[in-house]
């Protein structure tokens, strides 16, 4: 029998608890992923835990009715300011409470769901009550921490804020996780590359001619406004889910497949990322949303070009375009190979290749080539070979917040990012603000229409993959 784990969720009345902790924690209760557990959600609203949990309901997938309260049993809701030692202190007792019937001592995950700037404050005060105990961890024995991106808002505070948590718990203990890392298609990106033969003669600049990484959301920043308008898409986003996509694409073969050498891989191919030119938007009325600034500067699109100046990769641009407010909600990579050269000559012109690799709206790998069109012999047409991962395996949209709870569980570092990787990150990050890069508005669902955009496609020669 394993120990009892307390999971402490610090920022439960928040947006990311509800749209993805909860729902995970739901799936992984009916998969009885526990075998003893108690959740403690800490905010400092005055609430209860039906009303947080039932704000959570509509983001469950396949929810069972008569599971609900069972499932709310588990949860106690802790009010409290967890900057403040006081309060940290009567948290303590609370969770010395609920641990008390069990006969060996609890195991726990204390997961920041918070903004950065909690980190450092909170993670003493999690020392200094005792809370949290400086340990190394052991399978039968743990306290571990768990940071969410961003970690920090540029280098300096992201510095600052490692310091601090490093002289307070073991390295060991800590998880400054990104999730797309546990979206299984991210995780499969390193897998396809080197599991097949295809692929890794084809992988450099001399047959791909330039690489697109596309995030874009058709929501808006919801109810988000105060973290967003403070970070905005170069923090919230490309800082992290959408540089580390680019280093699993962009990094040379890793020693071995251990999630060390793959970060030690990442950190390579993060450190050699090169800004070139880019832009920025907000979408048209975003100074209007709640928290938001009414002069707000803060930018919810960007559209960069980047280099990895390693022999690989020379002169291939990566180009990033990210952002909230969307037309199409979708999130994928695309590979652009260059045309055939040297063969015999097709009379008509032959489309480029692409590899796709898209996360959502499903997961699909698809590989575009060149056919006869057998009904016009003299018509050479694209078509898709598409593998559809999620309808293979079944893969539910909340599945990567269930991996990360369960790898952090584990002791697995799978979902997490080492500081290197973090630091390598923010310095491109600050690179690009220093720039003081133009701000245009878009109109919500239409920011392809903008001459901002035309200008720079037209300025860099670039034409996203086109929806068929
Ligand atoms: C989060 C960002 O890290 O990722 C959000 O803070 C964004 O702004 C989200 O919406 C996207 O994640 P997913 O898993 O929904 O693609």
């Amino acid at each position: 029998m394993k120990n009892h784990i307390s999971i402490i969720i610090f920022g439960i009345t928040g947006d990311l608890a509800k749209r993805k902790l909860i729902p995970a924690l739901y799936h992984l209760v009916q998969l009885s992923a526990f075998s003893s557990v108690s959740i403690i959600g800490v905010g400092h609203q005055q609430i209860t835990i039906e009303d947080i949990l039932n704000n959570a309901q509509p983001y469950i997938e396949e929810m069972k009715e008569n599971s609900w309260q069972s499932f709310v049993a588990l949860f106690t809701f802790f009010q409290c300011d967890i900057t403040n030692k006081t309060q940290m202190e009567q948290l303590a007792y609370h969770i010395a409470d609920i641990e008390k019937p069990y006969k060996t001592p609890s195991n726990r995950l204390f997961y920041f769901a918070v903004a950065s700037t909690f980190f450092a404050q909170a993670t003493k005060l999690l020392h200094t009550t005792g809370l949290c105990k400086q340990t190394v961890p052991t399978d039968d024995y743990w306290h571990r921490l768990v940071y969410e991106k961003p970690f920090g808002h540029d280098l300096i505070s992201a510095c600052t804020i490692n310091e601090i948590i490093k002289q307070t718990v073991n390295e060991s203990q800590i998880f400054r996780i990104d999730h797309y890392l546990t979206k299984d298609v991210v995780y499969n990106i390193t897998l396809l590359r080197f599991s097949n033969i295809i692929f890794e003669p084809l992988w450099n600049h001399t047959y791909i001619e330039e690489i697109h990484i596309v995030l874009h959301e058709s929501l808006g920043i919801q109810n988000r406004g105060a973290y967003y308008d403070a970070y905005g898409v170069l923090k919230d986003v490309v800082q992290n889910h959408i540089l580390q996509i680019i280093a699993l694409i962009g990094m040379d073969r890793p020693a071995t497949l251990e999630a060390e050498s793959i970060r030690t891989a990442r950190l390579n191919t993060i450190k050699h990322i090169v800004f070139e030119d880019g832009l920025l938007g907000q979408y048209a009325r975003y100074t209007d949303e709640p928290y938001v600034a009414m002069d707000s500067k803060t930018p919810t699109y960007a559209l960069l070009k980047c280099f990895i100046n390693t022999p690989q990769w020379q002169n291939t641009p990566f180009f990033i375009s990210a952002g909230k407010k969307m037309a199409n909600a979708e999130v994928g990579i695309h590979i652009k190979f260059k045309k055939p050269k040297n063969i015999v000559a097709h009379p008509l012109a032959t489309p480029h290749n692409w590899l796709t690799i898209q996360l959502s709206p499903d997961a699909i790998f698809s590989l575009q080539l060149n056919v006869q069109n057998t009904a016009q012999q003299d018509a050479l047409v694209p078509v898709d070979m598409v593998f559809c991962h999620s309808c293979l395996f079944g893969t539910r949209k909340s599945q990567a917040y269930e991996t990360l709870l369960q790898d952090v569980i584990a002791g697995k570092i799978e979902s997490a990012v080492r500081y290197d990787e973090i630091e390598a990150a923010w310095r491109i990050i600050d690179s690009i603000e220093n720039k003081n890069l133009p701000l245009f508005v878009y109109e919500p669902a239409s920011f392809d229409k903008e001459e901002a955009i035309f200008a720079f496609k037209e300025k860099h020669t670039l034409s996203f993959k086109s929806k068929k």
